[in-house]
């Protein structure tokens, strides 16, 4: 039986890819180790999206050169974004590696792996790039395949992602998605509720959606357009999946009949993600974000309306090409004014082959960029924290996820598994506005949602206990 290691680095679309990969690969017989070395079948999973993402996997590349050496036999792979951009160039700098596959070639890879073994040497498939055909040409060259679903890779046995875009046409300045990922596509309606209704025959519990830009979402099927509310609507109706979620929202595409969907539909979480990236309007007018820092605040206002108790995420870009003090001051501001539950900050990295590399020069010094991108998260951590104050005493219905990080390291168990001893575990969940709770719990309270009472809170997870209740539908005890 061959032995399969995957290593994965990127966004929640490579999560994704990486369970529909081991699917199709066990199938064909491949067995999941835990380290390269017991491996026969090394694969990376690889993002483009800053160049410290990049390094990482090739430095992860040249630990294998020795390995090679000695086991030539070793199948090296390099999957996903980084092969689509790099392409060639993987080979040349790491010869030894014997296949690159781009995300919208993935499921040829149990064949090329086949051809790679019996003897037919190195391999690459990658989709066009966005100027070598019309855009149906270049469109069918990003396929996705069918979905084969693998529950042990998933983040939970109770929780799943799923596509229902994939591209980009947004062409922010700084970033390599459009180009490593092609141009957007939305999935058909019906094929997506097929696989949410097969998710929930698994004992999934949590859906959720994913695109690019996933509030852009618009599918025609017989003369009728249907939007992502649409989407949510019909999914809802999906007995057996209690939480749906979706990321990430782009500003601009944050419609009242999404948040409408959003605060009316029961199902729906209340945690929206909508990066922003900078509080300045030259800086978004470089970044042709497409709106203004006014037309943002429009709209988290309206979101808050609409949703009071909504948790909202941002990303944000620091040290962008130009960006002054006055311009990170303005960002700053931002954050302190939008109470975002969490912020996601990311120096700015040029990209080879963006419009931002091509005209702007990287002009912010590194040290610079790195004071920013510190004083930021203390910001956030502080608007984090003083909110999450806020729930000590509350009830809150959290999915339960696992044991903790803590538990695992103890017992020396994998995510989503647990001993069958019946001992008291701390265990993790996340609320409906996904925040993070832990709490000691009965290991068989995993995969349900259940009450529990916020003690204690920092400001990144809520410190609880399970609330044991005589009366009602379910008996929740700690024994
Ligand atoms: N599709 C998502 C984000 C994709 S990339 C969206 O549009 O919201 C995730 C985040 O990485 C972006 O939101 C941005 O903040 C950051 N990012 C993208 N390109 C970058 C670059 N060249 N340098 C630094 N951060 C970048
Ligand atoms: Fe990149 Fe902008 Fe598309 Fe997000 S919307 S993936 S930041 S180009
Ligand atoms: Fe990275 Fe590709 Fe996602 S570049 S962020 S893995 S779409």
């Amino acid at each position: 039986m061959p032995k399969l290691y995957i290593e994965t680095v990127g966004c929640q679309m490579n999560m994704l890819d990486s369970e529909l990969v081991v699917a199709s690969l066990r199938r064909q017989g491949y067995q999941l180790v835990a380290t390269p070395r017991e491996a026969d079948t090394i694969l990376f999973n690889t993002c483009s999206v800053r160049q410290h993402a990049e390094d990482k996997i090739y430095s992860a590349l040249g630990r294998l050169k020795h390995a090679k050496r000695t086991h030539p036999e070793k199948i090296i792979g390099v999957l996903g974004c980084m092969a689509q951009k790099d392409q060639q160039l993987i080979f040349d700098r790491a010869p030894y590696v014997d296949l690159i596959v781009g995300p919208g070639q993935l499921h040829q890879i149990p064949k090329l792996l086949e051809e790679i073994a019996a003897g037919g040497g190195r391999r690459m498939e990658v989709s066009l790039d966005r100027t070598e055909g019309n855009r149906t040409q270049v469109e069918r060259s990003f396929e996705s395949y069918d979905p084969l679903r693998d529950e042990e890779m998933r983040p939970s046995p109770y929780q799943a992602f799923v596509r229902i875009m994939i591209g980009c046409d947004k062409f922010c300045t700084y970033c390599i998605v459009p180009t490593v990922r092609g141009p957007e596509q939305s999935r058909p309606t019906a094929q997506i509720e097929a696989e949410v209704g097969k998710l929930a025959d698994e004992g999934c519990r949590e859906i959720t959606l994913l695109g690019q830009t996933v509030n852009s979402y618009r599918h025609t099927a017989d003369g009728r357009a249907t939007r992502l509310s649409d989407l949510i609507e019909r999914l809802h109706a999906t007995e057996g999946i209690d939480r749906i979620k979706f990321v990430t929202n782009y500003p601009k595409d944050m419609t009242d009949d999404l948040l409408q969907a959003v605060r009316d539909l029961s199902k729906c979480s209340h945690y929206l993600h909508v990066p922003c990236q900078s509080g300045s309007n030259d800086v978004l007018r470089r970044m042709k974000r497409g709106y203004t820092v006014e037309e943002y605040r429009e709209m988290l206002a309206r979101l808050r309306e609409t949703i009071p108790d909504a948790a909202v995420t941002s990303d944000w870009i620091v040290g962008f090409c130009g960006e002054t003090d006055e311009d990170f001051q303005a960002t700053a501001d931002l954050v302190r004014e939008g109470r975002f539950k969490n912020s996601f900050i990311f120096k700015y990295s040029p990209r080879p082959g963006t419009k931002a590399d091509e005209r702007f020069s990287d002009d912010v010094p590194e040290d610079v960029k790195r004071r920013r991108n510190n004083r930021l998260l203390e910001i956030q951590n502080q608007i984090s924290e003083d909110d999450n104050q806020a729930f000590l005493g509350r009830e809150m219905t959290v999915l339960v996820e696992g044991p903790s990080k803590t538990s695992r390291k103890r017992a020396g168990i994998a995510r989503g598994d647990h001993d069958d001893r019946g001992e008291i575990l701390q265990l993790t969940g996340r609320t409906n506005c996904d925040r993070i709770v832990v709490f000691d719990g009965h290991p068989r309270l995993i995969g349900r949602f259940i009450p529990v009472t916020v003690y204690d809170a920092n400001a990144f997870t809520l410190f609880a206990g399970v609330v044991t209740r005589h009366v009602g539908p379910e008996v929740y005890s700690l024994r």
